[in-house]
């Protein structure tokens, strides 16, 4: 955690290739039930297949709203740290990340073959 936490540390080197990055966990009764990235910029694969943001949610529970809370608590701190808009990328078949994405106001920007396969790319104005 101490690792992942330094990430986000304006004060603390980088490791060749990577970008600053927020994470958060998203913990209930001392239990993590997910998490959640947030890039602060874009590098070349970034942009071409893993956007800004990316999340999970412990299989036990989905389906209770976690990621689309996470993702708006998220997009708030995109906004703090001054980006005015944020990518996000999910598998094309990614029913599930792709209506947290639309929840919050995602654009379709296009659904292109990566070196990960196909993904929806999708905007949101912060
Ligand atoms: C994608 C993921 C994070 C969604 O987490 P979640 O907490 O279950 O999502 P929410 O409960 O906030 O639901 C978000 C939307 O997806 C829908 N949804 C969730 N699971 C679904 C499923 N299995 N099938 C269809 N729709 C689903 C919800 O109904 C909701 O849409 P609605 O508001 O229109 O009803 C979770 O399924 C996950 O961790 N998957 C594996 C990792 C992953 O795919 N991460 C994203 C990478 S881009």
């Amino acid at each position: 955690m101490t690792r992942l936490n330094d990430r986000s540390d304006p004060a603390k080197p980088l490791d060749a290739g990577q970008v600053r990055c927020t994470y958060r966990w998203i913990v209930e009764d001392d239990r993590v039930l997910g998490g959640i990235a947030l890039r602060h910029e874009l590098n070349d694969f970034l942009l071409r297949v893993a956007g800004h943001i990316g999340y999970g949610i412990r299989p036990s529970a989905r389906r209770r709203g976690l990621a689309t809370w996470a993702l708006g608590r998220m997009l708030g701190e995109a906004r703090a740290l001054g980006l005015d808009r944020v990518l996000l990328a999910c598998e094309v078949d990614n029913i599930a990340s792709a209506r947290t994405i639309e929840q919050h106001g995602g654009v379709l920007e296009d659904i292109r073959d990566t070196e990960l396969g196909p993904a929806r790319r999708y905007w949101i104005t912060l």
